[in-house]
């Protein structure tokens, strides 16, 4: 198995769990860069609208080639329900490359299956396995033991 993992974070907990899995899996990754403002509260409130309205962004130029790798891992924070605009993005330009995708995310509440059904139809492939994690339980560093169970999954396969 040759996994990349692809994640997008505005403030850092999707980029905790993305560098957990990458050396977990001791496997490439890739932080997407969106190259619109989104910090502070007109970024905050300028992603929820791109959210809610399925908006693609600019991402600054990425190192690897999804093609190369037999599995992408693709990880994004929950906006509005759905997908960060920058992981759109990347699915959308670059899914026609993908052989098996596994999808994660974190998130402040708890309800997550329309984020995972509409990764799934953006890629146009199920995922071979899915992590959702509470925000709250990233920052507390308590997430181990559902990485190391994530990556299971993905080798059982
Ligand atoms: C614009 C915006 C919309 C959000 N919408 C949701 C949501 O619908 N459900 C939820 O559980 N969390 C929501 N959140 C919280 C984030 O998913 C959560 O804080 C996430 O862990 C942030 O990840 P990051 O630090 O990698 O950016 C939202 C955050 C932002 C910025």
């Amino acid at each position: 198995m040759k996994p990349l993992v692809v994640f997008y974070s505005r403030t850092g907990s999707t980029k905790k769990v993305g560098e957990a899995i990458a050396q977990t899996l001791n496997c490439d990754s890739e932080e997407l860069i969106d190259t619109k403002k989104r910090g502070g509260p007109i970024g905050f409130v300028r992603s929820g609208r791109d959210a809610r309205e399925k908006a693609l962004t600019t991402l600054a130029d990425t190192k690897h080639d999804p093609a190369s790798y037999d599995l992408v891992i693709l990880g994004t924070p929950i906006w509005g329900g759905t997908l960060s605009s920058a992981i759109r993005t990347y699915i959308t330009n670059n899914k026609s490359t993908f052989k098996r995708v596994a999808f994660f995310c974190t998130q402040r509440g708890t309800e997550n299956k329309q984020l995972f059904d509409e990764m799934q139809a953006l890629c146009e492939k199920p995922p071979v396995n899915i992590l959702a994690l509470q925000e709250k339980e990233v920052k507390k560093g308590a997430f181990q033991e559902k990485i190391r169970q994530f990556v299971d999954g993905l080798q059982a396969q």
